[in-house]
């Protein structure tokens, strides 16, 4: 199957809150123009460092956190599912591929753990069925 991308996303990896490893799910946080963003939401995408040509898969969130108490703005958050890697200061190229679900406002963290977790699993499966050339 060959899909078109959704959106590409490109910026470099800022720090976050810290909070993504403790959930169990790392996340590179990428500064981006919020005015450029696609629609907020769980996403399957494939991601490319600085000059790296080779895609590794990733979960991405685009939204901002609602879980957690404090208004913030929207952002990019990129899990990577074969990589924990330090990130910091390098370019994330970030091509979407699939829209998973809406960003919820989950009433604790192990409900937005669990999701996660399937969220993990399920964009693994759309990324290896999907054939692109990112
Ligand atoms: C696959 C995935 C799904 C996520 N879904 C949600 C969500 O529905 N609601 C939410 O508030 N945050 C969601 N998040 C964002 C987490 O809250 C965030 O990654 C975590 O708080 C770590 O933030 P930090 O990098 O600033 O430490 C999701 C993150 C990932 C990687």
């Amino acid at each position: 199957m060959s899909t078109p991308p959704l959106g590409e996303i490109a910026g470099v990896v800022v720090p976050g809150d810290g909070r993504g490893r403790e959930l169990g799910f790392p996340t590179a946080n990428l500064a981006t123009d919020p005015g450029d963003l696609p629609a907020d939401g769980i996403y399957a995408a494939w991601v490319r460092i600085d000059e790296d040509p080779h895609p590794r898969a990733a979960s991405v969130s685009v939204g901002a956190n609602p879980t957690f108490a404090g208004a913030r703005e929207r952002r990019v958050e990129v899990h990577l599912h074969d990589a924990d890697l330090d990130l910091y200061g390098r370019r994330l190229a970030v091509t979407l591929v699939a829209r998973l679900r809406p960003t919820l406002r989950f009433d604790g963290v192990d409900a937005l753990i669990a999701q996660t977790a399937d969220d993990v699993v399920r964009c693994r499966r759309l990324l290896a069925a999907v054939r692109m050339v990112p």
